[in-house]
């Protein structure tokens, strides 16, 4: 007896001739498939069909591991050519979003955790640290006391509800007022790196095209990777993102681009006046969102220019209160462009909905604190003189290094493998370069936070000028930076 596969049709020409064909009709997973993304496609260009599928992918709409149809399938559905659906998988593929197996048909990759996320790469230390100069945080020593501000709030702190607002109103006429440009819309979240994550999922879809510095900040690239953005590398130099590479992002379509407008981190590099002018030229011929990244905001010793003061319905201005006020009150004032700004508010609605209104009222209270400022101001001061102490010390050993502003320094080594052991050895722990680098280069660095150095300055920085050399020979002079 002749046996069938079950999905083979039987179709009988006339009495002689027996013909199998593969079926045509899809399964009924694969129909809801099928009908998901027609659902998600608005635009059928082979652009348009890779973006609707890419959002499906980010948020799981389509999880990883979903079949998907073959390309007649979909172009039947959508009523384009099979060339054009051909085309949008080869652009899935490019990004990998999906991965093809032959005949089996293509699926919807996983998105890997897994240990090369370089987050987990910071600070690479070993050995004893006595002296840890890899962490990137502020000195708990300079930070103000909340204590006195917990003791004085008015009244019986609002604990019970759901329902009032997301910001407490004294503390959004406080950020408002000190905000450097009229916002559209201003909310409060759970610090900078919240913020930026959330502000991605809601601007950046897979595929689209994202600048940002290079060297930058690791979870920020991790973000980026996870959220299937193509992540263009924009370089720095003393005033800022140069211009030219950000002119190349807006010409090669770049759809968001993020900024930290001072004490850049790794490079302690802040943006001048004329350049945030210049680049607001350049960004103001697309519609371009700029995320900007103000980590250490009142500590940074820096005057902000930022680019919301020029182009501010595209710009989404993050302020942190980490590092002036502890990391752990977790709250990032959040104001500009409204479109992206009421979207993370919407998705937030239906996970923790607001920051707890008893943090955003101590801060309150501390901002409005007259001692308090005066301490912050202090504490900005000193993280300056700290770093440009040791920026002193490693000019007279003939480093040179970038930037003015933050906790940090970038040093330029011959070989940061050989570097960081070697000042481990010494009981000094700092982070290697590589995870600040989007793209990986031949140049080497190590970053170096100075955030609580307030002793022993000479002897760290013999320390790291012998590693820089690393007994390689004369360490390159900034390397690829500028
Ligand atoms: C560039 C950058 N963004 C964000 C953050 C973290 O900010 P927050 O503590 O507000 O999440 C840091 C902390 O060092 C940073 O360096």
């Amino acid at each position: 007896m002749l046996r069938l596969p079950t999905h083979t049709r039987l179709f009988v020409n006339d009495l002689h001739k027996v013909r199998l064909v593969p079926d045509k009709l899809p399964s009924t997973r694969m129909t809801m498939t099928i009908n998901t993304i027609t659902r998600a496609i608005s635009d059928p260009s082979a652009d348009g069909i890779a973006r609707g599928i890419g959002a499906l992918v980010t948020d799981e709409s389509l999880p990883a591991g979903t079949r998907l149809p073959t390309v007649r399938e979909l172009a039947d559905a959508l009523d384009v050519s099979p060339t054009t659906v051909g085309d949008a998988w080869q652009i899935l593929r490019r990004h990998r979003i999906i991965d093809t197996e032959g005949r089996r048909g293509s699926f919807v990759r996983e998105i890997s955790m897994g240990p090369s996320v370089r987050y987990w790469q910071v600070p690479a230390t070993g050995g004893a640290i006595e002296i840890d100069l890899g962490s990137g945080v502020p000195d708990a020593r300079l930070l103000p006391n909340p204590l006195k501000s917990l003791q004085s709030l008015a009244g019986t702190p609002a604990v019970a509800s759901y329902l009032e607002a997301p910001v407490l109103p004294e503390l959004e006429d406080i950020l408002t007022r000190r905000w450097p440009f009229e916002p559209e819309r201003l909310t409060v979240l759970n610090g900078a790196m919240d913020a930026l994550d959330r502000l991605i999922q809601a601007t950046v879809n897979i595929g689209d095209k994202v600048g940002i510095s290079d060297p930058g900040f690791p979870p920020l690239f991790d973000m980026l990777d996870l959220a299937g953005a193509e992540s263009i590398p924009l370089p720095l130099d003393a005033e800022g993102l140069e211009p030219n590479a950000v002119e190349g992002g807006v010409a090669s379509g770049m759809s968001v681009l993020i900024v930290q407008p001072r004490a850049h981190n790794p490079t302690g590099i802040s943006m001048t006046a004329s350049r945030r002018d210049e680049l607001a030229a350049i960004l103001a011929k697309a519609p371009i969102t700029i995320l900007e990244d103000d980590h250490s905001g009142l500590v940074s010793n820096a005057e902000l220019f930022s680019l919301g003061e020029v182009i501010p319905s595209q710009v989404v201005h993050v302020h942190s209160f980490s590092k002036s006020h502890g990391p752990d009150f977790r709250i990032a004032a959040v104001g500009g462009a409204a479109e992206p700004i009421s979207a993370v508010e919407r998705r937030r609605m239906l996970g923790p909905s607001w920051t707890s209104r008893l943090l955003q009222e101590i801060l309150a209270t501390m901002l409005r604190s007259k001692p308090i400022e005066a301490s912050v101001e202090q504490a900005a001061r000193t993280y300056a003189r700290r770093r440009a102490d040791l920026v002193g010390e490693l000019a007279t050993h003939g480093i040179e290094v970038a930037g003015e502003h933050g906790l940090n320094i970038w040093i330029p080594v011959s070989d940061e493998a050989t570097a960081v052991p070697m000042l481990s050895a010494h009981g000094i722990g700092v982070a290697r370069g590589r995870p600040f680098r989007l793209i990986p280069a031949d140049t080497h660095f190590i970053r170096v936070t100075t955030s609580a150095l307030d002793s022993n300055i000479q002897e760290i920085a013999i320390r790291l000028a012998e590693a820089a050399e690393g007994g390689l020979g004369v360490p390159e002079q900034n390397g690829g930076q500028r």
